[in-house]
């Protein structure tokens, strides 16, 4: 049975019995809107933990002023049915006045120059506050591991860094992307997607996949036969595709040899959609 706890010390009460029975506890972080990709992290906190505590708390630090945080899908009810099938132990769903300090004085952790491209660059603080809010669930929540989907990128390799440079004593598992069966990755703001922008999205896992084939030509060929497979479609505006070294995020060029991950943003109607695919560039 899932027990929900909407304070800060009613989930502390559970993690202390958890770990008084010398359990070890999983921590997955969302935002809700809980679907199959989500379910996909609680079945891996399950194997890696003993007790697996879900937050979900749709993170107004994470949002600009101009973005989706009050048309944000929110469905407790639906999330707290699929979290009892999923076998979680714990939904810890605060409200913002629980998480969020009355009257604090905006003290954000910096993702740094990560934190600036790419996604940083289209949503400026979307890290800060992603980081921020992480590392407050983790300090709140005392877990043993923390578990996130590769689906958000470039936020796992920032909540990396921070765990490793901040010294947060917990383990980072990452889980791979949950797809649909026509390949796009699942995600709560596809259900922001219409029949026709859904047929658009399309073009968003086809482009990873055009990249993926071209991978043994090297990275230029890679972002022309991605940038390829997104210009037929119209109505799908690239954001940006690159290709990084996973290990620093940072561009590779067309010399580079080894693993690299390609990433792609477009705006299908009013809908942003991100993916990545890991690539080997030989
Ligand atoms: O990936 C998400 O859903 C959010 O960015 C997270 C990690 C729950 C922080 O609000």
């Amino acid at each position: 049975m899932t027990t929900t706890a909407t304070t800060i010390a009613a989930v502390r009460a559970e993690v202390a019995a958890a770990h008084g029975r010398g359990a070890r506890v999983a921590l997955v972080p969302t935002m809700g809107a809980l679907h199959a990709g989500h379910l996909a992290l609680v079945a891996r906190a399950r194997e890696v933990a003993d007790v697996v505590v879900v937050s979900v708390f749709v993170n107004p630090l994470q949002f600009g002023p101009k973005e989706d945080f009050a048309r944000y899908p929110r469905d407790l009810a639906a999330d707290t049915a699929l979290l009892e099938t999923a076998g979680a132990d714990v939904l810890f769903a605060p409200d913002a006045a629980e998480l969020l300090p009355v009257g604090g004085t905006g003290i954000r952790v910096a993702a740094g120059p990560i934190g600036d491209v790419l996604e940083g660059r289209i949503r400026p603080g979307h890290f800060d506050g992603v980081l921020t809010i992480v590392l407050k669930l983790l300090h709140v929540v005392g877990p043993e591991v923390a578990v996130f989907g590769q689906k958000d990128a470039q936020q796992v390799f920032l909540v990396g860094r921070m765990i490793a440079e901040l010294d947060v004593p917990v383990a980072l598992e990452v889980v791979g992307t949950v797809r649909e069966e026509d390949g796009l990755a699942r995600s709560s703001r596809n259900a922001y997607l219409d029949a026709h922008g859904r047929a658009l999205a399309r073009a968003v896992p086809a482009a990873l996949d055009a990249a993926g084939s071209a991978a043994d030509r090297g990275v230029d060929a890679m972002v022309a036969a991605a940038q390829g497979a997104l210009a037929g479609e119209d109505g799908a505006d690239l954001d940006y595709l690159a290709v990084v070294d996973p290990a620093t995020f940072r561009p590779v060029d067309d010399g580079y040899r080894g693993r690299a991950l390609v990433l792609v943003a477009a705006r299908v109607g009013g809908t942003r959609l991100i993916d990545n695919r890991f690539v080997h560039l030989g």
